[in-house]
């Protein structure tokens, strides 16, 4: 019988970006089944609640590809939960070289916690090179245009957050 590959596109998404959606269209053709996961850290104050975000993204995703399901996970670690959602493969986008030591380094110690678990690094389409979650919440609360840099929804939502 064919083995099907699922793989885990993790991220704090908050908020996702044009550069994110790149990356799940792209994982979404490479592996059968893709769970776009959304770390909830608690030290962190996040712009977007969880469920905020699960919204956002679920209604990105739905349009992307029918393998594509959006959770949320809290207080475990990544490969913990790759395991939990039978997760053979962690994606990852790499913008620029200033990316790599940060993603090495999780790359490792994911390897060191589970080894049957690789991690596929796709490289971010050039257009998108530049952008950040941070980036975009930075120009938008100083009332700059970034129509070009997320989808419609997100930037509805970030207008209503930063509406004076
Ligand atoms: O979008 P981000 O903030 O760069 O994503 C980082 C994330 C959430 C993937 C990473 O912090 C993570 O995997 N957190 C879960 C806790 C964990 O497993 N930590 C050990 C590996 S860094």
């Amino acid at each position: 019988m064919e083995k099907k590959v699922c793989a885990i596109y993790p991220g704090s998404f908050d908020p996702p970006t044009l550069g994110h959606l790149d990356i799940i269209g792209r994982a979404a053709h490479l592996f059968d089944e893709l769970i776009v996961a959304i770390a909830v850290n608690s030290a962190k104050q996040p712009l977007f609640s969880v469920e905020e975000r699960l919204s956002l993204l679920g209604e990105c995703c739905a349009k992307l590809s029918p393998t594509v399901r959006v959770l949320s996970f809290e207080g475990t670690l990544l490969v913990g939960f790759a395991e939990q959602v039978g997760a053979q493969v962690i994606v990852r986008g790499l913008r620029a070289m200033s990316d790599f030591e940060y993603e090495y380094q999780m790359a490792s110690i994911n390897r060191q916690l589970n080894p049957e678990i690789e991690t596929c690094i796709l490289l971010t389409s050039s257009e998108f090179a530049f952008l950040s979650s941070s980036i975009v919440k930075e120009v938008a609360r100083l009332q700059g245009d970034v129509s070009q840099l997320v989808p419609p929804n997100v930037l509805s939502a970030l207008k209503e957050k930063f509406a004076s």
